[in-house]
């Protein structure tokens, strides 16, 4: 049987978002963001432990009760200055504990609203890949390519066009390597590709978006609200 853990780098500042605290930090729906992430990922049957990869100088953490996330949780220190940084620290701290060919899930801490059933089609639909890969959305709008005058210069056809979303899946020694290798990436699957495999995709929702800017945040609310009424 496959074993999955989970990894969610949450050492970043939230610069665009322009709060005076981290973002993962901000209330949404009565709790931390960064609870509800972490909560999907702990009360998933599938999954065995969840780091979560903080900043060294993380100043807010220890104002949280977590206990209700139960004994999943690992807590590492040890963020760097690239959301790939952090993911290499964090893969190197749970070196004593995964195995090579067990199935690590990459999740940002800003994606609080991933629903339950996109986590198990992830973690179903790749089980017996050889490579792994993410849960992506088709592109849904026209695209345009603007010029240096923000005007239209092109319109970009969107034909096989996906908007990578996080949990990002594949087996803890390929990511491992893959990441060494290829450090300058944004995401896991960057890495992967780099390394000369293909990732496949498994239908999300666009629920499952990144809290990047304020309005992110109220719409977050409102879709997990949403959900428990
Ligand atoms: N992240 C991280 N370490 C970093 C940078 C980012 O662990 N050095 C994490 C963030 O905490 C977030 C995820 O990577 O959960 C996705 O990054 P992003 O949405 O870009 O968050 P921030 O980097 O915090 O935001 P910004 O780019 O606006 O500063
Ligand atoms: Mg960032």
């Amino acid at each position: 049987m496959p074993r999955y853990s989970a990894l969610v780098p949450a050492a970043g500042s939230g610069a665009r978002f322009g709060a005076e605290i981290p973002k993962q930090y901000l209330g949404l729906a009565g709790r931390p963001m960064l609870y509800h992430t972490l909560s999907v990922l702990c009360e998933c049957e599938r999954i065995e432990h969840v780091w979560v990869v903080l900043s060294a100088g993380d100043e807010w953490w220890d104002a949280y009760d977590w206990k209700s996330l139960g004994p999943k949780l690992r807590v590492e220190r040890c963020g760097g200055a690239t959301r790939a940084e952090s993911v290499a620290n964090g893969l190197a701290a749970a070196a004593g504990v995964l195995r090579q060919d067990d199935w690590l899930l990459v999740h940002d801490a800003a994606r609080p609203c991933l629903a339950p059933d996109r986590l198990l089609a992830l973690c179903d639909g790749l089980a017996d890949d050889p490579v792994g890969g993410l849960l992506a959305v088709p592109v849904a709008d026209t695209l345009k390519r603007a010029d240096g005058d923000r005007r239209v210069s092109a319109t970009v056809p969107r034909d096989g066009l996906w908007q990578a979303q996080t949990p990002q899946m594949f087996r803890y020694g390929l990511l491992c390597r893959a990441l060494a290798e290829h450090s300058g990436v944004t995401d896991e699957a960057g890495a992967i590709e780099a390394a000369g495999y293909r990732p496949r995709l498994i239908v999300s929702d666009t629920t499952n978006f990144k809290v990047t800017y304020p309005a992110d945040l109220r719409l977050a609310e409102l879709v997990l609200r949403g959900r428990k009424s």
